[in-house]
Formats: C-alpha cells, structure tokens, sequence
C-alpha cells in the first residue's frame, strides 16, 4: 500500500527519510550487532544517540549549558501535575494563561497542588483567539506562569513568547521547533515528541538551572526533575529518543529553525489563502491568532464536513477530522507535512467546492 498525505493531529507525519534510514538499519545497529531496541541503555550507542540528540537541541534552540535537557516518560500530560510537584509551594500560587483543552487540563492538575490562578482565559470567546496579554492578570511574585505555545484543538497559536516577570514554563507540544523560539524567560519547556519530533513515548524537557533550583524537596523519586538531571536513572523509551534524534538532525540539514519557519509559513499561507477566498470554507480561529501547524476550519453543515473528510480520504488525504470535542475540519500541517502535500490538499477543495457549492 502507498503512502498518503497525512495530515494526523497527532501521532503526526515523520519525514520519509527518517523512516527509511530506521528501517535500513533497524536489524542491526551499526556496530551494536543487534537492533537498537535490543541493546543496553548505558551502551556506547545509545549514550552516543542520546548525545547527539542533546546536543542538535542546544544549537536548534542556542541552549546554553544552563539548560537542563531530558527525555522523559509520560507524555505531556504528565508534565501537567509533574511541574506543580515540583515548583508550586503551598505559600505560593502560579499563573496559567488558558487558551484551550489542554491548558485547562492543566491548570487543573496545578490545583491540586497549590494556588493555580487562571490569569487570562479565552473560553468567552470560545477559544479563536489567544487573550490580549494587556488584559492578562497576573499575580505579584507568582512560581511560574504557565502557557500553552500552540493550542492543536482549536488552531491557535501565540504570535510570539510572551514576556512576564515571572519564569515562563511552556507546553510547547505541537509547535516545538516550528520556528526560531526565544527561551529567555523561560524556566521550563516540555514538548511531547509525537507531533514536531518523532513518535510518541518521549516527552522533551528543558529546564533552566536557575528554576531547577527553585524545585521543592521531598518528592517521589520519579517525578523529581533532580533525579533525571543526576544522572540516567532508569530505562529511557530508547526507541523514541533514537527516532527523536533523526529528526533533529533532518532538521538542521535543512537549515535549521529559520529554514523550518519558511517552509511552515509557505504552507500555511496557501492553506488559509485557500480557505479565505470564498465563503465556502470558513477558518474558525481569529486571523492574528491562527496557527501554522493545526489548521482549523468549518464547511456549512456538518453533514458536508462528514462528506468532506470522507471524500478527502478516498483522494489520499488522511485525517482531516477535527477534535472530537468541536467538530468540523483540522489540517495538522507539521514540519514534517510537505508543501506537496498542502497542494494536493487545496486541489482537493477547490473540486470539493466545484461540486457542492
Ligand atoms: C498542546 C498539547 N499539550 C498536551 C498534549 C497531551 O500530550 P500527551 O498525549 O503526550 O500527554 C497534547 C496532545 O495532543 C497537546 O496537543
């Protein structure tokens, strides 16, 4: 069977060739003599892939040697209460800035720790638009201030890093290496690998040594950042690092961060170009807020929506479906989608509109 164009929220599309280079030596490993999923974590091979995919972070990202980098289990909904744990203090609280579902998981998770103060909510407006930060409220002396970079159920994104006084701690999930990013101010960044970066099973952490310091003591072994910073303390999802760590590399050979933002504006414009220019298609997210990786958009009915995704399927396009919890259509457009891709997919809907509009 062919490969189609796919265009998954999540698990996401990872560039073929780093498909193809993991199958070539998925028997045997270089010198290991055995598959890389067969062989020890504390072997020369897998300290030299972990290595190097640490060491593609730090120049992607101009992580200086503050930064603390891990690869940890869990997902990215784990980070949600392992980040309280940590760093909220009974006496203190921290700010989350809702923009959609998961920051709501979230800030729930926090308040079972500590003050959570929710300092900007989009919900009034039902999520299309990431709050004006002039109308944020944030508290004096907060841990953190929690955001969510790329809201993947409603096709958001914040325009650029917000500024606060307090240490930002960001889900950057789907939009992790999409463009050049600004780590200062940030105390913490978690990404879960399944989108931007490889497979699932992985979730990158970046923790500045300034915040580190800041953690609480007394925490259970597993969930303490220390433990991980210390040393490799247990078995790492070896697979997903070893996968992480190709398509990092895929991505600086393709120039790196700026080189990622041109390709993914590039698409992005002639998807929402498509979608603007009649009435038959129509974005759901505010113009200033929309993402360049999870394109959102609603057709007149949900029966045509239905349709849509179905013919859409039958012309190679896969998974086109929005979030279960708001319906309508979603492009997930990630570094790895190609603007060929995009293209086949705008065909699509200008057929798709001929017959039914
Ligand atoms: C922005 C964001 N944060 C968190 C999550 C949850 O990630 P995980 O499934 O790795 O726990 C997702 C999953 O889609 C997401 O899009």
């Amino acid at each position: 069977m062919e490969r189609k164009y796919n265009f998954s929220a999540g698990p996401g599309t990872i560039p073929v060739e780093v498909l193809e280079e993991a199958q070539r030596e998925f028997l045997v490993y270089r010198e290991a003599g055995a598959s890389v999923i067969e062989i020890s974590h504390r072997s020369p091979e897998y300290t030299a892939i972990a290595e190097s995919a640490r060491s593609s972070l730090r120049s992607l990202l101009g992580l200086s040697e503050d930064w603390h980098i891990l690869f940890l289990q869990g997902g990215a909904s784990m980070q949600f209460y392992q980040i309280p744990l940590n760093f909220l203090r009974e006496d203190q609280s921290a700010d989350y800035l809702v923009t959609g579902a998961w920051s709501k998981k979230a800030v729930t998770e926090a308040k079972r720790f500590g003050r959570a103060n929710t300092a900007a909510s989009g919900a009034d407006v039902d999520f299309k638009a990431i709050p004006d930060p002039t109308t944020w409220d944030l508290t004096a002396n907060a841990a953190y201030v929690h955001y969510t970079s790329n809201n993947t159920i409603f096709g958001t994104q914040y325009p650029s890093e917000p500024v606060t006084e307090a240490p930002l701690v960001c889900d950057a999930s789907s939009d992790f290496l999409c463009r050049p990013f600004n780590v200062d101010g940030h105390g913490l960044i978690y990404a879960g690998a399944q989108k931007n970066i490889g497979p699932s099973g992985v979730t990158v952490v970046l923790i500045h040594d300034d915040f580190f310091r800041t953690r609480k003591d007394d925490i259970p072994t597993m969930l303490d950042y220390g433990t991980h910073v210390e040393k490799l303390f247990n078995t790492p999802p070896v697979f997903a690092v070893y996968l992480v760590e190709k398509v990092l590399r895929w991505l600086k050979n393709l120039g790196g961060l700026e080189a990622m933002e041109n390709r993914n504006v590039a698409k992005a414009d002639v998807l929402y170009e498509r979608i603007d220019r009649t009435d038959f298609y129509r974005g759901t997210a505010d113009r200033d807020s929309r993402s360049l990786m999870n394109v959102t958009f609603r057709l007149e009915s949900e029966e045509l929506e239905v349709e849509f995704i179905a013919e859409a399927k039958r012309n190679r396009l896969l998974a086109l479906k929005g979030h279960r919890s708001v319906g309508g259509a979603r492009a997930s457009i990630y570094n790895a989608c190609t603007l060929e891709a995009v293209d086949a997919l705008v065909s699509f809907m200008d057929e798709f509109e001929k017959e039914k509009g």
